[in-house]
């Protein structure tokens, strides 16, 4: 039985906060932990599976052209070498974000260096790969393909733009402006796990154990790639060692995969390699951005400016989102944002955590800082004179909004001075030593989920959904929904996530995941209380469930009469989605030392104080936020793609390239959690948290530079090049 909730108006019932088992919020380790850090939680590659032969896909060496032949022939004869597959259909591209559908492509075109080409598939992994290296391929190279942003004139995304008011009039009339230009890198996923499926028949039904996202849109796109309907696939992601975007939409392993265990009728495992991995999976987009601030005497904003300048290949739909914070960030009455996309052949760009915000908000807040410095008013005052009452483009209500209270909460914890702050005060050593801060905003979405809990009479309750769980904690965040509406130690709730054959929902991206599907479980949950409210003779709201007991002296087995009782709960956002800016808010303070002599920068300390809604697990929610400081640590001071200017290949394809902060990077980072509940944001009142923690911190680390040596810079990351 299917119980739906479409969610039109606030829910103020606030029912997880009446219920008796008080396990909601609490700091509980993640179930699957042990089992990850053990080595027996098996990931996509890992299965082991009978006969299974394996795959290596070739990749491009141009840039654009055609592909005139591929010649089988080159590797057939080699050891072990069983097959060449080069269906067109295995080119798919790495998915391009949430809900784009990825442009077909006709089929002999490469339109960047490492685009998979074909697949080489042999009895062993290592066969493979040589073979791979080996194969011949003719193409017809043609030159000239733009690989910098600067080479064309870009396309402006009109679905972006805001004017409002007279910018330009606004600045010239200012008591304090600042115009100036910022520019990122781009940024690599750089998930531990790489991408990787196994491909099987099983009777008429193909089954793939793949590293994925979202399996619900998944099944559709993979089943359209290979030309099967949906019903005859069934996609398995149990464990997924991270996806940061990455893993969204299924790319060329996936698909290669399948099409290979369809032709060979053999299961067929394709791993990419790391490099591979950097150079076709996807990459954030350098951006450009212009940043225009206009305020009064007070420092109060009458003009916002932002215009954000990213590529993507020709034909892909991805724009990398700069400017979804800045519409609603700050209150300006005179307005101009715009995002433009320049068409280059550099590999596709797509979804990397936090897509938009992770650079848009360390352009804008590094321009705040500038404001702040230039109209003499402390960063944290800055901020909050200019929180808006409402979404100042759209004129609707904040769902909720935590920015001042984390704003003070956090300057508080932090130590914050709000003195007069100049540049070059302190030193210790060969060290200048500053602090800096900056906002935290990314928005909020949910999507409709579908959960069923099945609860037993021995007191046991399982969880189903198609769910992943891509190391955020959703196994243990479900259980822990599921135990405080049913009564339930967490220990006593099964979570059986990441297999299409559940009931579907959203999957992992954007961070809408814990409170989609957490909402199905809810919804379901609420059901089955109801149920037992009947069976007992009382309201729901009246049923006392604590410790797999109904009180009364009724005992879970006799209520449910033997019988295991399910529902399945249904949850879709409805019209509130129109009447509210929903979104979480932060802010970052940070602690940094740079070398007098090397102009290497250190970060000493950070803190992020963060408000997004209820807190479902105060560990998990905290290795969040964690993970996301961390994130801004390197995009401040590390993280950045490297093209060829030759043929825009990729240049930095692996960890020891590509730099993300490691342990001596890193120090103890502090994390605030301001508990709120957004009745409009979800029915369990959570919002998103996984993205936030890198919404704006690389600005508190490039302000707190600017502060401890005097050097204002405008790139990040601000390597000690660019410092000196
Ligand atoms: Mo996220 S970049 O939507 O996984």
């Amino acid at each position: 039985m299917t119980v739906h909730l479409k969610q039109d108006e606030p829910d103020t019932s606030n029912r997880l906060d009446g219920m008796k088992q008080g396990v909601i919020g609490q700091p509980i380790s993640r179930v699957e932990g042990l089992a990850k850090v053990t080595g027996t939680a098996p990931y996509a590659a890992e299965y082991p599976i009978e006969g299974c032969v394996e795959g290596v896909l070739a990749t491009a060496t141009i840039t654009r052209g055609e592909i005139l032949k591929i010649d089988k022939d080159s590797v057939l004869g080699m050891p072990g070498v069983i097959a060449v597959i080069d269906d067109p259909r295995l080119t798919t591209r790495a998915a391009q974000g949430t809900a784009n559908e990825a442009p077909q492509q006709s089929p002999r075109t490469v339109c960047y260096w490492g685009q998979p080409i074909a697949l080489v598939v042999a009895e062993t992994f290592e066969q493979a790969r040589d073979a791979a290296k080996h194969l011949a391929v003719e193409y017809r190279p043609h030159d000239g393909a733009p690989l910098s942003p600067d080479a064309v004139e870009p396309e402006e995304q009109e679905d972006e733009t805001v004017r409002q008011g007279d910018l330009v009039h606004a600045m010239s009339e200012a008591a304090h402006s600042v115009d100036v230009t910022f520019t990122t890198k781009g940024h690599a996923s750089a998930a531990m796990e790489p991408h990787a499926a196994i491909a099987q028949w099983d009777g008429d039904q193909l089954t793939v154990h793949a590293s994925l996202q979202m399996l619900n849109y998944n099944i559709s796109e993979l089943a359209d790639a290979i030309d099967l309907p949906e019903e005859k696939v069934r996609l398995v992601s149990r464990f997924v060692g991270g996806g940061f975007g990455s893993k969204l939409g299924v790319s060329e392993e996936t698909v290669a995969a399948a099409i290979a265990a369809m032709q060979l009728e053999r299961p067929v495992r394709v791993v990419m390699s790391r490099q591979q991995v950097f150079q076709c999976i996807m990459r954030r987009s350098e951006t450009t951005q212009r940043l225009r601030l206009a305020a009064d005497q007070k420092g109060r904003l009458t003009g916002f400016g932002h215009e954000a300048l990213v590529s993507n290949l020709p034909g892909e739909t991805f724009a990398e989102p700069v400017l979804q914070s800045s519409h609603f960030l700050y209150a300006a009455q005179n307005r101009k944002l715009m995002l433009e996309v320049a068409r280059i052949h550099r590999m596709t760009a797509g979804s990397v955590r936090a897509p938009g915000e992770a650079v848009g908000m360390p352009a804008l807040e590094g321009a705040m800082d500038v404001l702040a410095e230039r109209a003499g008013i402390d960063p944290v005052e800055l901020r909050l004179r200019n929180i808006p009452k409402e979404n100042p483009e759209e004129g609707l209500p904040f769902s909720s909004h935590k920015l001042a209270e984390c704003l003070r909460e956090g300057a508080e914890a932090f130590g914050w001075d709000s003195g007069p702050r100049k540049p070059r005060q302190k030193r210790k050593g060969e060290w200048w030593v500053g602090t800096g801060m900056a906002s935290a905003a990314r928005v909020h979405n949910v999507g409709e989920a579908k959960a069923r809990v099945t609860l037993k009479p021995d007191g046991t309750a399982l969880v189903e959904t198609d769910m992943t769980d891509i190391g955020t904690g959703t196994y243990t965040i479900l259980a822990q929904i599921a135990g405080e509406m049913l009564g339930l130690d967490p220990e006593n709730v099964l979570v059986d996530l990441g297999d299409t054959r559940h009931p579907r929902g959203p999957g992992s991206g954007g961070s809408w995941g814990a409170s989609s599907s957490g909402s199905a479980v809810y919804v379901a949950c609420k059901a089955l209380r109801e149920e037992l409210a009947d069976r007992v003779g009382v309201t729901e709201t009246k049923l006392d469930l604590a410790d797999g007991k109904v009180a009364g002296g009724h005992s879970l087995a006799q209520v449910l009469a033997g019988e295991p009782l399910a529902r399945e709960g249904h949850y879709e956002p409805g019209a509130i989605a129109d009447d509210f800016t929903a979104a979480g808010f932060g802010a970052f303070f940070a602690q940094v030392r740079v070398n007098h002599f090397t102009g290497e920068s250190r970060v000493d300390r950070m803190l992020g104080a963060f408000g997004f809604g209820r807190v479902l697990n105060r560990k998990t929610a905290r290795s969040q936020c964690l993970g996301g400081i961390t994130w801004s640590i390197g995009a401040a001071l590390t993280e950045a793609l490297e093209f060829d200017p030759r043929d825009g290949h990729l240049v930095n394809c692996d960890l020891a390239e590509y730099h993300v902060p490691v342990h001596r990077d890193v120090p103890d980072l502090e994390v605030i959690m301001v508990e709120e509940r957004d009745p409009a944001a979800s029915p369990i009142q959570a919002k998103g948290i996984g993205e936030l923690g890198m919404c704006g911190g690389a600005a508190a680390i490039g302000n707190a530079i600017y502060n401890a040596c005097g050097a204002r810079l405008f790139d990040y990351p601000m390597t000690p090049d660019r410092v000196l």
